[in-house]
């Protein structure tokens, strides 16, 4: 009689033993299939960053807009219109640095009015990416002077003068490497 229970009770604890092995390994199974799911699910984004038909470009939030608190609305039209983030950060400028960045404009007669104001207040500095991003940004952004901006663009909307006009954006692949360099010195922009 005891026999037969002791005999009973270690078939038990050999038929639990193995069950569990049976449960751990398709446990393990499963995070395993999990895992590689979601690899593959992340695959499209990583391959999106490195697309060569993507383009960068330099973006500013003046010190107006800035002030005006119109920060978070540009922002989200410039996510809308389907532009990637790729770098941003508030700054203000001393003069120096807006001097040296407008420095093209050096011999204008609005240089030291405009290097004044872009040094008045933070500013937002971004980087920006999208198919034909250049083009893309100015067109959103509009005519330099708000009065001649298209309705719809950015600087017909936050802009009050061709000064204060909101934003500025690169105007040629060469500019933009300049202007993200100036900004984002050695940062990994794609
Ligand atoms: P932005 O796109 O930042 O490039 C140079 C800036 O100079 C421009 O926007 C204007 O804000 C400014 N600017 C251009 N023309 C004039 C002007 N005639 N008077 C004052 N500011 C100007």
């Amino acid at each position: 009689m005891r026999v037969a229970l002791l005999t009973r009770l270690i078939r038990t604890i050999a038929l639990d033993r193995a069950l569990a092995r049976v449960v751990r390994r398709d446990l393990s199974l499963c995070c395993a299939w999990f895992s590689h799911a979601v690899l593959l699910l992340r695959l499209p984004f990583t391959v999106a960053y490195d697309r060569p038909d993507m383009e960068l470009t330099f973006a500013i939030i003046k010190p107006d807009a800035v002030k005006a608190r119109f920060t978070g609305p540009i922002i989200q039209r410039i996510e809308e219109a389907g532009f990637q983030i790729r770098a941003m950060r508030l700054r203000q400028l001393t003069q120096k640095d807006a001097e040296g960045f407008y420095a093209v404009h050096k011999e204008r007669p609005f240089f030291a009015s405009l290097t004044t104001f872009m040094s008045s207040g933070p500013v937002v500095v971004l980087a920006l990416e999208a198919p034909d991003a250049i083009k893309t940004w100015r067109a959103l952004m509009g005519a330099t002077d708000p009065a001649k901006a298209e309705p719809g663009t950015l600087r017909k909307e936050f802009g009050a003068s061709i000064e204060n006009n909101a934003t500025h954006g690169s105007d040629a692949p060469e500019t933009a490497a300049f202007e993200l360099g100036y900004f984002f010195p050695g940062i990994e922009l794609r």
